[in-house]
């Protein structure tokens, strides 16, 4: 418990001690030493007059991040705090461990992926499909939403050996359609979904059709994939193409159930879907490494992929704060700042004219550019090492 306390303080201490100003670099850390080791005159004082205790309904943002973070640093705040719920712990006070709990639950509430266009969807009752499943999530980086039913699948219920068994009754009648336990709200933020799920008797199973016929899929690439014993897929492709109006669906493929990663890469790497993709990709060359990274849906991410199509760009990147490096563009790209909380990976423009790599998180407002793929923030941080790094960026 207690190594769990110092190593939440540790990450409170390297998160807040910059919120993003470079220009204080040097100071902050002293700074924030002091105040992490024992609070400050102002929030002791505070404790007793501000504090109300976290209520349970409250939603943290990135906001009180940033207001707590001045007020135990001792900066001017940009709102009044007086009561606050900003005592998490429920020690009467407020102070760096509050500070962890409001980061952890802001990075919990955020969406984990608000930018990404491919979902993967999947209806498993044995787990083969999930695998599958679980493969492309890696392989794509995208959303997942696996159907439950509303009433789950017995062991009984799908013993096909018996006529009688729901799954056989199911998917003798065309017209059943199987509540879905928890359905996804929207799709409509996604345009391309993988939609996966076992050959019950040659056919998709029919909440499988339930989830079809709930969503517009006018407008969506959709590219079925499923596993069975040993029929195919085209009989289900069929159906699904006849059941509900689909932009582009896309040729599927049926796997065994113990097709491994590497059968679904070499499918995932032949679908059309993938050129386009890597052709959006930012390449950002670090240390004799290649990276790629997803531009963000954002003005600035757009005029830099312009910038770099004209010519590739080498920029040093400071270290900063144990949680990013961050360095001048030779151009200034237009800035739509927004409060954001930031995870490893992510490349966000600051103030207008810098770029931030993060390999850590931290809060503070940025624009963003951009997530580097298929990385983990221990990946990065070993890559980047301590100190300054140079790297060339291209498209
Ligand atoms: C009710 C039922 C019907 C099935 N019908 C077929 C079939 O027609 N053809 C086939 O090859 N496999 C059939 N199977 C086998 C499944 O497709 C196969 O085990 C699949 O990998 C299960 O996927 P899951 O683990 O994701 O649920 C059937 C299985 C069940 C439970």
């Amino acid at each position: 418990m207690k190594k769990i306390c110092l190593l939440l303080m540790s990450i409170a201490v390297m998160g807040f001690t910059s919120c993003g100003a470079v220009a204080e670099n040097s100071t902050a850390s002293a700074e924030v030493t002091a105040v992490s080791l024992s609070a400050p005159n102002q929030a002791a004082a505070s404790a007793s007059e501000n504090t109300e205790a976290a209520p349970s309904r409250y939603t943290y943002t990135a906001e009180d991040i940033c207001n707590l973070q001045d007020f135990l640093l001792g900066k001017p705040t940009e709102e009044v705090l007086t009561g606050k719920p900003y005592d998490l712990d429920r020690d009467g006070r407020w102070d760096t461990f509050d500070l962890c709990l409001m980061r952890s639950e802001v990075i919990r509430n955020t969406d984990p992926a608000p930018d990404n266009d491919t979902l993967v969807v999947c209806f498993s009752r044995t787990g083969n499909t999930e695998k599958i499943a679980d493969y492309l999530i890696e392989l794509t980086n995208a959303d997942s939403y696996f159907i439950e039913a509303a009433v789950p699948y017995t062991d009984a219920d799908i013993k096909y050996q018996d006529n009688n068994c729901r799954a056989n009754k199911e998917q003798n009648d065309k017209t059943v359609r199987p509540e879905i336990a928890d359905p996804l709200n929207s799709i409509d933020s996604y345009d391309t979904v993988f939609l996966g799920y076992p050959i019950w008797w040659g056919e998709e199973p029919r909440i499988i059709d339930t989830f079809l016929e709930s969503y517009d899929f006018s407008d969506k690439t959709v590219i079925p994939f499923c596993t069975s014993g040993s029929s195919g897929i085209g009989t289900s492709e069929k159906n699904i193409s006849e059941l509900v109006t689909i932009g582009n669906q896309l040729e599927g493929r049926r796997f065994p159930a113990g097709a491994g990663k590497d059968d679904v890469k070499a499918w995932y790497d032949t679908l059309p879907l993938n050129k386009g993709n890597e052709d959006m990709k930012l390449k950002i060359s670090v240390n004799d490494t290649d990276l790629t990274a997803t531009l963000a849906d954002s003005t600035a991410a757009k005029e830099l992929a312009e910038k770099l199509k004209a010519e590739p760009v080498t920029v040093t990147l400071n270290e900063y704060g144990g949680f990013e490096k961050v360095g001048k563009l030779p151009w200034p790209l237009t800035r739509t700042d927004e409060s954001i909380v930031t995870e490893a990976g992510d490349i966000m423009l600051y103030q207008g004219d810098q770029m931030t790599i993060f390999y850590n998180s931290n809060s503070w407002s940025y624009t963003k550019l951009g997530h580097i793929d298929n990385i983990t923030a221990e990946e990065l941080a070993e890559l980047f090492g301590e100190g300054n790094i140079t790297v060339t960026l291209s498209y």
